[in-house]
């Protein structure tokens, strides 16, 4: 299990993708996240608007790192296994495709070796066990420490262990998508001592902007002297010790705000009714 100091990381994909701030805004947003101590950040080699901008998030993560005094407290996880042809979002997660993304990640982020690397989404066209192969050789050379997964139940954790030591697992995971809690996906990673990220904890881009009209929400983020996001937050740690959650931001305000999350521990009969949430797209 990896264990960060803070459960709450920064994801950069909004820093990165269509309608992203300007370079200066998302340095600062990064620079503003290291100061309220996060320790994990979050990024994928597709984390741009096509394949012409391949690596974009890993090469404002990088600038933003240099200016860190203590960047070397830091962990940034990235991901490989995705493209961006035209802006779409595609598979490619073929052992040649994964170490070529591989290397030109490792060029992005300035460094040496990544310290996260996970498997963007299993390949339809690709056993599981080739894509976490080429993994497990990339680090067996030294420029991985540590395998991840991303969007996988618990047969291709099971599959993928076999293979290489998984680190974690990064799942979309909030109250209107809970599907980890009843499939398995949870538990699997508590009893293998893999820590679970949860993606898209306040909801992602369908649902963040609707949070502050949920009656329900409002109610108890009333209760505890929150936001709606701290409580949707709040629900995705309490689901064990080895979840972390990863909200994104494209604002300082937002990454602020997420941060006191840390500090709340909701009751029970909270947790539940948060857990009942309905939202009308
Ligand atoms: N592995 C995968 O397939 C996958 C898929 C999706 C996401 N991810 C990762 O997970 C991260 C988070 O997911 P996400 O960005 O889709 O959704 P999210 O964390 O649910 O956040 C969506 C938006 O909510 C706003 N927000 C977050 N916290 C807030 C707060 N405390 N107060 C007010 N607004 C807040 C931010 O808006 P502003 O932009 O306005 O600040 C953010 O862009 C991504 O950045 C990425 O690193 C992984």
């Amino acid at each position: 299990m990896l264990n960060f100091c803070k459960k709450i990381g920064l994801g950069g994909m909004p820093l990165s993708i269509q309608g992203r701030p300007s370079e200066p805004e998302a340095l600062a947003v990064i620079q503003a996240a290291l100061e309220l101590g996060v320790d994990l950040i979050d990024t994928a080699n597709v984390y741009c608007t096509s394949n012409e901008d391949i690596g974009h998030n890993e090469r404002l993560i990088a600038k933003a790192l240099k200016r860190w005094e203590n960047r070397t407290q830091v962990h940034v996880a990235t991901k490989g296994g995705l493209e961006r042809p035209n802006g779409d979002w595609t598979q490619n997660a073929k052992p040649k495709a994964l170490r070529l993304a591989c290397e030109k990640s490792l060029k992005a982020l300035d460094t040496e070796r990544i310290f996260l690397h996970q498997l963007h989404a299993v390949d339809p066209e690709v056993p599981i066990e080739d894509s976490v192969g080429e993994f497990k050789r990339l680090q067996d050379e030294g420029k991985i420490r540590h395998i991840g997964l991303s969007n996988v139940d618990v047969e291709q954790i099971e599959r993928a262990r076999k293979i290489a030591q998984i680190e974690t697992v990064q799942n979309r995971f909030n109250p209107l998508c809970q599907r980890d809690a009843d499939n398995g996906v949870l538990d699997t990673c508590l009893k293998h001592q893999i820590t679970y990220l949860a993606y898209s904890p306040v909801g992602g881009g369908r649902w963040y902007k609707a949070l502050g009209e949920n009656a329900a929400l409002l109610d108890i983020a009333r209760k505890y002297a929150m936001t709606p996001y701290q409580a949707m937050l709040a629900f995705a740690l309490s689901k064990g010790p080895h979840v972390v959650a990863i909200p994104g931001a494209s604002k300082i305000a937002s990454i602020t705000d997420s941060m006191k999350a840390l500090d709340v521990i909701l009751e029970s009969e909270d947790l539940k009714r948060i857990s009942e949430i309905e939202m009308v797209a």
